[in-house]
C-alpha cells in the first residue's frame, strides 16, 4: 500500500477520558487517528470525532492481549501502510490493601498499564522507524508518590517511566519516546469542589486537554530534540509541601 496522505496515529484507551482528548487534538491537527480500546463504545467515540470531517477510526482491542495487539497493528498496516505516532494511554487502577490484593489483580494492572505499552511499541516499531515517528506513554505522578493501597498501579506507572527511557535509547534516533505523568485530571466522573481546585498551585484540577496539548507537542516535529523524558502535568501538586490540613 502507498504511504498515507496524512500522518497516522494510534491512541490506546481512546474511547474516553484522556485518550479521547488526545485523539481529538491529533485529529484536529490533521492526523488520521485510530483508537484501540477494549470497550466496544470506542466505535461510537470514533464516529463522533469523525463527524466534523476528521479521519478517526477504531478497533476493539484488549491492549494486554499479545495476539490481539499483533492483529490490530497488522490490520492498521494493511489499511494505512504507515504509523507516525503512538500514544499508549489505556490504563486501569485496582485500589486494594496490599494484604488483600490477589496475584491476578496485580497481573491485570501490570499487563494493562505496562506490558501493553511494550507490546504496542514492539508491534509499531518497524512502521514508526520507517516514518521517523514518536511514542508518548501516559504514566502518572503516582510513579513518584503514593496513596495507600495502590501498589500495582504505582509499580506499573514507575515501570512505564523506565520503559520510556529504555525505548528512547533502543529505538532512537529514528523514533523518539517520551512519557507524560498527569496528576489529577478531571474526566467528568466526580463532582469537583472549590477546595479540589484551590489545593493545586495552578488553581484548578486538570483537564484531559491539558495532557492532549503536551502529547501533540511531543509527537510533532517541534520536539525533535526531546526524547526519553518524563513530563509532569499536575498543576504543581507534586511540588507542594503539605504538613497539615
Ligand atoms: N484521570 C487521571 O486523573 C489520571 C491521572 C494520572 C494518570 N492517568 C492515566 O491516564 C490514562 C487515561 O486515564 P483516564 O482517566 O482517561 O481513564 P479512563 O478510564 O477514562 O479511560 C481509559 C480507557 O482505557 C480503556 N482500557 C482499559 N483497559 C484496556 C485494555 N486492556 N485494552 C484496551 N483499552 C483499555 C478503557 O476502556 C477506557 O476507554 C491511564 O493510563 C491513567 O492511568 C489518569
Amino acid at each position: 500500500m502507498s504511504p498515507a496522505e496524512k500522518p497516522v496515529a494510534v491512541v490506546t484507551g481512546g474511547a474516553a477520558g484522556i485518550g479521547r482528548a488526545v485523539a481529538a487534538a491529533l485529529a484536529g491537527r490533521g492526523y488520521a487517528v485510530e483508537l484501540f480500546d477494549k470497550d466496544a463504545g470506542v466505535h461510537g467515540t470514533a464516529a463522533t470525532l469523525a463527524a466534523g470531517g476528521a479521519g478517526v477510526t477504531a478497533q476493539t482491542v484488549d491492549v494486554a492481549d499479545e495476539a490481539a495487539v499483533k492483529a490490530a497493528f497488522a490490520n492498521l498496516q494493511a489499511r494505512h501502510g504507515q504509523l507516525d505516532a503512538l500514544v499508549s494511554n489505556a490504563g486501569i487502577n485496582i485500589q486494594r490493601p496490599v494484604t488483600a490484593l490477589t496475584l491476578a489483580e496485580w497481573n491485570r494492572v501490570i499487563a494493562t498499564n505496562l506490558t501493553a505499552a511494550f507490546l504496542a511499541a514492539r508491534e509499531g516499531a518497524a512502521m514508526l522507524r520507517a516514518s521517523r515517528g514518536a511514542i508518548v506513554n501516559i504514566a502518572s505522578t503516582r510513579a513518584a508518590m503514593s496513596e495507600p493501597d495502590t501498589e500495582a498501579y504505582a509499580a506499573s506507572k514507575g515501570g512505564l517511566v523506565a520503559l520510556t527511557h529504555a525505548l528512547a535509547v533502543s529505538l532512537g534516533p529514528e523514533v523518539r519516546v517520551n512519557c507524560i505523568s498527569p496528576g489529577w485530571i478531571h474526566t467528568h466522573r466526580e463532582k469537583l469542589s472549590k477546595r479540589d481546585h484551590a489545593q493545586h498551585p495552578a488553581g484548578r484540577v486538570g483537564k484531559p486537554e491539558d495532557v492532549a496539548a503536551l502529547a501533540v507537542f511531543l509527537l510533532g516535529k517541534d520536539s525533535g530534540f526531546v526524547t526519553g523524558a518524563n513530563f509532569v502535568v499536575d498543576g504543581g501538586m507534586t511540588r507542594k509541601m503539605i504538613y497539615a490540613e
